[in-house]
């Protein structure tokens, strides 16, 4: 594997990646025992402390100690939590009741159900006596195995015209919109013969509840399908109590359900997340210049707990891509990063959204609440814009697992490490006695007991020490310190770095120094 293949991520292998969340503890299907339920994933003891800490960083960068504006000072954001069930007036209002819909399509020969607008499509290119041509375009329903249907329609479209070898494609795993002017055969992922799907349908992805004990309409309620609306409603009680003025921002990170029609790909599109976001109120006037802000920290940001720059893009949306409520502002950009399966393409981390005034605007109209913002320099009472850069918290420790996954077919013991930033490793540090006896256990025991209350360090004394070391490598812990007879006669420690296996000496007394040093 050469070093550009290994950081675009696009020969990594996701079955492993599963795989190796499954063995280690990171992530395992909900309800595994009962066979599974599509879409929901529970995440395993390393698997959360993961989740914390991204989570953590991202709620200490911009909560706690908020970046710099561009005026030097830092911003002012407060946060909440509120509650995932509302007044169900609250998803009328924010357009989610009657827009929040994908556009379906059946499969009459599978009964499988796929989202109209995820296309997988390629100008299916082709030789014939050395001359090349084109037969068009030819689009398949995203689905399990929709790259081999492609080519398997790609080739038999070749043999109707007369043979020749494929030269294109299959095209890479895409969210597409069609050109509308194209002519195009859209075929199911799991049938052989066009035909089979329905026309599309629009299906709504609230998950819906009832409130009390009678199930009735009046009852109806929903779970949150995104935390910005919790925001909205304390919009008001934020300016009451917390002092802030425009501009300023307030945080939300928590659970959020969609309904999707499929989910797929592990954990990037399930039914049950958890999102990061910010709605930051400004004047009217100033929205262009904090949209751009927002983008710009926020690629940064996730610079910051290891993406690499080359698996990062920002892409503004198209006109008819925008969401309802972005249509009038400046628009939305995605920060997208470079899964394997999407590989060489990109996917949607998170979106920075221009949502004008349009959600204040309509919890005034249908609440009778007063929302409009008193500027006391400007002495008028006025909608703030908002500006929203929306992360997904369980889509970004999607990206930080592919980013980590190394496989390492050349490291005697460990097939796969994962290489986390240091602030994202759920363990940070490891204390080995070589041997589990002469004294090495009780020494080891001792630098693990002065450490542990400060950092998040395991104490392992079972196995032979490749295996332990195998072991901490597919956890992703940067460093493993071992007690050895040489310790006892010297005093010193054998410090073993994750990313590259080497290994170095250090004082006994030094390993609170180091891990400063190295982790903070
Ligand atoms: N409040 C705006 C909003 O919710 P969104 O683009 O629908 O915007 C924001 O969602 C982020 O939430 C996405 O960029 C993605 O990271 C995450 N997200 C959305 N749907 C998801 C799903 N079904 N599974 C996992 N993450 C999801």
């Amino acid at each position: 594997m050469t070093m550009e293949t290994m950081t675009n991520n696009s020969a990594k292998s996701m079955d492993d990646l599963v795989a190796l969340c499954k063995r280690r503890g990171f992530i395992f299907p909900a309800s595994e025992i009962y066979g599974g339920i599509n879409g929901f994933w529970d995440f395993g003891p390393l698997g959360v402390e993961l989740k914390n800490n991204l989570r953590d960083a991202w709620w200490n960068d911009m909560v706690t100690c908020p970046p710099t504006g561009p005026d030097g000072e830092p911003l002012s954001i407060v946060g909440v939590d509120s509650a995932i069930i509302q007044h169900p007036k609250v998803w009328e209002a924010s357009g989610h009741v009657a827009g929040f819909n994908d556009p379906m399509v059946d499969c009459t020969e599978t009964k499988k159900r796929y989202r109209a607008d995820h296309l997988v499509y390629d100008e299916v290119n082709f030789e014939r006596q050395g001359e090349y041509d084109s037969l068009g375009l030819l689009a398949v329903m995203e689905g399990e195995g929709h790259e081999e249907t492609w080519r398997r329609h790609a080739e038999k479209l070749i043999k109707k015209a007369g043979g020749g070898k494929l030269v294109s494609g299959p095209p890479s795993y895409r969210f597409v919109d069609l050109p509308r002017d194209v002519q195009v055969t859209v075929i199911g992922p799991d049938v052989d013969v066009p035909g089979t799907l329905t026309e599309p349908r629009m299906f709504n992805l609230m998950f819906e509840t009832y409130v009390g004990a009678i199930r009735d309409e009046e009852a109806k309620s929903y779970l949150r399908p995104e935390t910005a609306q919790g925001i909205f409603l304390n919009y008001r009680n934020i300016l009451d109590t917390m002092r802030v003025k425009v501009p300023f921002g307030i945080a939300q990170i928590g659970k959020a359900f969609r309904n999707e029609v499929t989910p797929r790909n592990f954990i990037f599109r399930s039914r049950e997340f958890e999102q990061m976001e910010i709605e930051f109120f400004c004047p009217p006037e100033d929205a262009r210049k904090w949209y751009e802000f927002w983008c710009e920290v926020r690629k940064n940001w996730w610079k910051s707990v290891g993406l690499t720059d080359a698996n990062l893009q920002m892409r503004e949306h198209e006109n008819e891509e925008l969401a309802h409520y972005a249509k009038s502002g400046c628009g939305c950009f995605d920060v997208e990063y470079r899964f394997p399966f999407t590989a060489p393409g990109f996917g949607e981390l998170e979106g920075v959204a221009d949502r004008t005034d349009f959600d204040l605007k309509q919890h005034e109209e249908y609440s009778g609440a007063k929302l409009k913002y008193f500027d006391q320099e400007r002495n008028e009472h006025y909608f703030p814009y908002v500006i929203e850069p929306s992360g997904g918290l369980s889509r970004g420790v999607l990206a930080l697992l592919c980013e980590a996954f190394t496989p390492t077919p050349d490291r005697k013991g460990s097939k796969y490490v994962m290489k986390f930033h240091p602030r994202m490793a759920p363990i940070q540090a490891a204390i080995f006695p070589l041997v589990n006896k002469d004294g090495m256990p009780e020494v080891a025991r001792k630098v693990y007991d002065e450490l542990r209350t400060r950092y998040a360090i395991q104490f392992d004394v079972k196995q032979s020490i490749g295996k332990r070391y195998a072991r901490m490598d597919e956890a992703g812990t940067p460093y493993c310190f071992t007690i050895d007879s040489d310790t006892l006669a010297d005093q010193t420690v054998t410090v073993r770095e994750r990313d590259t296996a080497s290994q170095e000496r250090i004082g006994l007394d030094r390993i609170g120094a180091y891990l400063a040093e190295h982790i903070g």
